[in-house]
């Protein structure tokens, strides 16, 4: 981020003497930011609930244009990334800035493989759970536990102890989302195997049982390869701002993650794939999509079409361009290409694309709309969808954590727009 102001804003109040000069910084890509920092020694403070056109942070990690649809990690965009690499080593890019050269990505690929276990203890800690938990409140539990297994990388002041942690949770959360499910279906858990790349690992860990050979479909693999890269980072979007807070106050990176997962479990973010299934199942058939529009569109009715919207894209989310072509190669592998639900999906998405109410508001499909049709043709259950979105966000999660921890940073701490009541004086219960 350039460290001088590009320029200044000028803010004159009515009523009182002078301005308050406020820098602007002008970024390497978007929108420049007004530093709003001096206002807190002028009596005033900014406001905007949900951050709408706040900056909580300088990052260099992810770059977004809502009105273009771009998506850049590290200056590459996800297209390109989704085509020609793979999800280690975006992995890698994301964590270290630059792509690997093959040497690199030799050792990087063998380190993660080498922390796919868990510790053995954690089995038992699964054992907690009742069979039918949501398998999100199982993660939270269990990646907010790691912090009880690996106390030698808890220093984050270390360097060296925040690489292996960012390497320990990128390599442990397929196995932690596989073995949620085992669990839930009353299966044994399955041991990561070092033979098997990332995605492909996982599979096995999810669909394989020690009784036959399971042999993972390499369409598949890719696939879930690509699902995860699609969900690697999105710069500083609820959960991640969730696990930067509470990285701010020098909680150990589990205990962040584990936040971060807590906030992307809502129906508004991660918690959406699931959601569009759901909807799709309420909506049941093509005849039924013109009410449910008119629902959508309706400021009294809570419904929304689910997958539709974001708060950054104004255009077609990239992510969901290359989630459809990976639907499209998924259900023609598994020879499901007539399969109701992508129909259903495809047919509100083509009337939603062209009503004026979304195409005024500028509402598109996001990452979340073809995502969950993906996994259920794979065999994932329905509540497993968010797990696989946030083992999928871990590296964008733990470089941002990484990001803010590596250099000067406050403890998060917003300020109010207090509405209650003034000071008053406590009165007595029988003089009430
Ligand atoms: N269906 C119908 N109308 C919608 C939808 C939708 N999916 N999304 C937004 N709108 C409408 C709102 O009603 C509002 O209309 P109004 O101006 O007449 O009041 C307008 O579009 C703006 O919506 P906001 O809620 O103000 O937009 P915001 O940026 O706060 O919300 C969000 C973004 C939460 C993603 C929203 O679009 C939504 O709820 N979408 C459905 C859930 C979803 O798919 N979430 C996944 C997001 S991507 C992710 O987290 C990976």
């Amino acid at each position: 981020m350039a460290n001088e102001p590009s320029k200044y804003a000028r803010l004159q109040i009515d009523g009182e003497e002078g301005e308050i000069e406020l820098p602007v910084y002008q970024p390497t890509e978007g929108t420049p930011v007004i530093d709003v920092g001096p206002l807190a020694k002028s009596g005033y403070f900014t406001y905007d609930p949900g951050f709408v056109a706040t900056a909580s942070c300088d990052s260099d990690i992810t770059y977004i244009d809502g009105d273009a649809g771009i998506l850049l990690h590290r200056g590459y965009p996800i297209d390109q990334l989704a085509e020609h690499s793979n999800y280690l080593e975006l992995c890698y890019l994301l964590l270290n800035g630059e792509l690997p050269t093959d040497k690199e990505n030799a050792e990087f690929v063998s380190t993660i493989k080498r922390h796919t276990m868990v510790h053995e203890q954690i089995a038992q800690f699964f054992r907690g759970f009742r069979r039918d938990a949501h398998p999100m409140a199982i993660m939270c539990g269990v990646v907010g536990a790691l912090s009880a297994f690996y106390h030698d990388s808890l220093d984050i002041d270390d360097p060296e102890h925040r690489r292996i942690t960012a390497h320990r949770l990128i390599a442990k959360m397929p196995t932690i989302a596989a073995m949620s499910y085992k669990y839930s279906v009353g299966q044994p858990f399955m041991y990561p195997r070092n033979d098997l790349d990332y995605a492909e690992n996982f599979l096995y860990m999810m669909f394989g049982t020690p009784c036959e050979e399971y042999k993972v479909s390499p369409t598949l693999a890719r696939a879930m390869d690509r699902i995860f890269m699609l969900h690697a980072d999105h710069e500083q979007n609820a959960s991640t701002s969730t696990v930067r807070l509470a990285g701010s106050t020098g909680a150990n990176p589990f205990a962040c993650i584990a936040a971060g997962i807590a906030a992307l479990w809502g129906p508004a973010h991660g918690g959406a794939n699931e959601a569009v299934l759901k909807m799709l199942a309420e909506i049941g058939d093509v005849k039924n999509i013109d009410r449910y529009i008119k629902k959508a569109k309706d400021p009294d009715d809570p419904f929304r079409i689910m997958g539709f919207g974001h708060r950054v894209y104004k255009n077609y989310d990239p992510r969901a361009k290359v989630m459809q072509q990976t639907c499209k190669e998924v259900l023609e592998e598994l020879g499901v290409e007539d399969d109701p639900q992508l129909k259903l999906a495809q047919k509100l998405e083509q009337i939603a694309l062209e009503d004026d109410y979304f195409v005024k508001r500028r509402l598109y499909p996001n990452v979340d709309f073809y995502s969950g049709i993906i996994f259920k043709a794979i065999g994932i259950p329905v509540d497993m969808f968010t797990v696989l979105f946030a083992t999928g966000r871990t590296p964008g999660w733990i470089t941002q954590w990484n990001e803010m921890i590596s250099g000067p940073y406050k403890i998060g701490r917003p300020r109010q727009l207090y509405g209650g009541e003034s000071q008053r004086d406590y009165v007595p219960i029988t003089k009430r």
